[in-house]
């Protein structure tokens, strides 16, 4: 199905948000609240809502191959068990990724990285691509999923936003992809987050939703960062944290904010 585009959503190509082009709406691990999270239904599903960007995550299986995949065990969104850093790609294939979430959607796969960001270009979106690894993992899995990901990635979109909770996976970005944008993630805004995300050269910050106060949201920006927000479900908080200055928040539903970021100036 063609994606539709909210109007004022589309006209608004976020050149104010870092000059990242950021939505206002990111659809997270595709549109986690009604499709299997990190699936290829789930970024269909994404795009035909009329999300322009989708997160994912991705790690790396037992024989090195990016797959994109939130959990450290498989137990909870596949009929598999164990760990996915210890589970091979062929193993990871036999997996059903879509009847945990409803019947309609058994026979989904656990995506390849390089599956999903063809489908997710394909479909015209743009990405936020996490990298998602333990620490010492960090770096490996950067590396590995970024080589896949600049082979993979149309040259002529613009690049994925790189974000990661390992520090070790940013210092990889930016070595491997320096000309892609990197966004320093964190669960809680650390004391010096303007001297980290200088570090790794982030233009961005992603933070819990709760993280955020206006006062904050302007200090951040003033540092010269876009700001981005996990995970907003509530159109109530969606437009408090917009008008705080907060350039793009992740939801599970992006279908409930979508109809409110329409012409939502916020604090730019
Ligand atoms: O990238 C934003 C958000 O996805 C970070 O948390 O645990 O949902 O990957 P998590
Ligand atoms: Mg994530």
């Amino acid at each position: 199905m063609e994606p539709t585009r909210s109007s004022a959503d589309a006209c608004d190509d976020g050149s104010a948000r870092g000059g990242l082009g950021l939505p206002r709406v990111i659809g997270h691990r595709g549109a986690a609240g009604s499709a299997p999270e990190n699936t290829l239904a789930g970024f269909r599903r994404a795009a035909e809502m009329g999300v322009r960007w989708v997160e994912l995550d991705v790690q790396l299986s037992a024989d090195g191959v990016p797959v994109v995949f939130h959990d450290d065990r498989l137990e909870r969104t596949t009929n598999g068990r164990g760990r996915l850093v210890e589970t091979p790609l062929a193993a990871l294939r036999q997996l059903d990724a879509g009847a945990w979430f409803d019947a309609a959607f058994r026979g989904q796969r656990l995506p390849t990285l390089e599956e999903a960001l063809t489908a997710i270009a394909g479909l015209g979106m743009g990405l936020c691509l996490e990298v998602k690894a333990d620490e010492p993992r960090g770096g490996r899995t950067a590396r590995v999923a970024l080589a896949q990901a600049r082979q993979t990635w149309p040259a002529n979109r613009p690049p994925p936003l790189v974000s990661s909770f390992a520090r070790s996976a940013l210092a990889a970005a930016a070595e491997a992809a320096p000309d892609w944008p990197r966004g320093l993630l964190v669960d809680s805004l650390p004391d010096d987050w303007a001297g980290e995300a200088r570090r790794y050269g982030c233009t961005s910050l992603h933070t819990r939703a709760g993280e955020l106060r206006a006062t904050l949201v302007q200090a951040i920006k003033g540092a010269g960062l876009a700001v981005l927000a996990y995970t907003v479900d509530d159109p109530g908080l969606a437009e408090t944290l917009w008008g705080y200055g907060v350039d793009a928040v992740f939801s599970d539903r992006p279908e409930r904010l979508l109809p409110i970021a329409e012409g939502h100036t916020g604090n730019l």
